[in-house]
């Protein structure tokens, strides 16, 4: 390869989020438009779901997490609930295949105690069928919520100190990352929301702390190949400053070039 080519996909590289979350708001809104029942919206939105990874799967991005239930969810009415549940079983069961032809790896976050010992074991089954896929990694947060993740890595830190384990002094924000419900990762670059609402919903409150936010009025089964590099787009155009000024970040990207 040579210099050129080396720099070329290095700045381009640079351009592209690593890691994407995603809030895949407006399924109900979506079926209430078409005159159907609102929880109609979700199977719709496992279709975007699809579209969605074969475009990270193209772009080569490392990482997507998708906001699928939340751990305030839990609130809406059975008949949702439930249905949602049986969507989750079945695409677990259904996706895999599929998963599996395009390397991705899933790994599914947030407290699934909660679930169904039969969804329990699928998603077990559906992590380990593709736990040795190299490409994208499929984060799917369900019963997630951002609250919850920094309880129990709290939690976590309080055992490690009772057994002696560790001294109170020694936790600072990479020992407390350590204890997140993911650390393998880099922390996300792009956080996606449909749906028109500007809310955070307690999705990954720790992990967001520099994250550029994109929010979008489409809704979640609208959310298409070109909806999506348009939010690339957007991003690649914004200034990255982590507390520093434009000017020095400028003289960086300039030396690194
Ligand atoms: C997001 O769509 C999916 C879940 C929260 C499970 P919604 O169901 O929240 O759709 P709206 O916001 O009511 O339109
Ligand atoms: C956030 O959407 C959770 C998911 C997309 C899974 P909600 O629809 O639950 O968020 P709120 O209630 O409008 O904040
Ligand atoms: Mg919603």
């Amino acid at each position: 390869m040579t210099n050129g080519t080396a720099k070329e996909s290095e700045s381009i590289d640079k351009r592209l989020p690593q890691h994407i979350a995603i809030i895949m708001d407006g399924n109900g809104r979506w079926a209430k438009k078409r005159g159907l029942p609102r929880y109609a919206g979700h199977p719709a939105g496992v279709e975007a779901v699809r579209g969605v990874v074969e475009v990270c799967v193209e772009q080569q991005i490392r990482v997507l997490t998708l906001f699928a239930f939340s751990s305030e969810n839990w609130q809406r009415p059975q008949k949702e609930v439930n249905l949602i549940m049986d969507l989750f079983m079945r695409s677990l069961k259904k996706e895999v295949r599929r998963l599996e032809r395009n390397h991705v790896k899933l790994r599914v976050i947030g407290d699934r105690s909660a679930f169904a010992d039969n969804l329990q074991k699928q998603i077990k089954e559906a992590e380990r069928q593709t736990q040795n896929n190299q490409g994208l990694l499929l984060q799917v947060a369900a019963n997630y919520g951002g609250r919850w993740d920094i309880t129990q890595a709290a939690k976590r830190l309080a055992e490690q100190v009772q057994q002696g384990k560790l001294a109170p002094d020694q936790i600072d924000e990479e020992q407390f990352s350590r204890n997140l419900c993911f650390t393998d990762v880099p922390e996300p670059d792009l956080f996606i929301r449909t749906g028109g609402e500007k809310r955070i919903s307690n999705f990954l409150l720790w992990q967001c702390a520099y994250t550029e936010l994109y929010f979008t009025d489409m809704l979640w089964p609208d959310f298409n190949r070109k909806a999506l590099e348009q939010a690339l787009h957007d991003f690649s155009n914004r200034q990255r400053r982590f507390g520093r000024t434009g000017e020095q970040v400028q003289d960086q990207t300039a030396e690194a070039s």
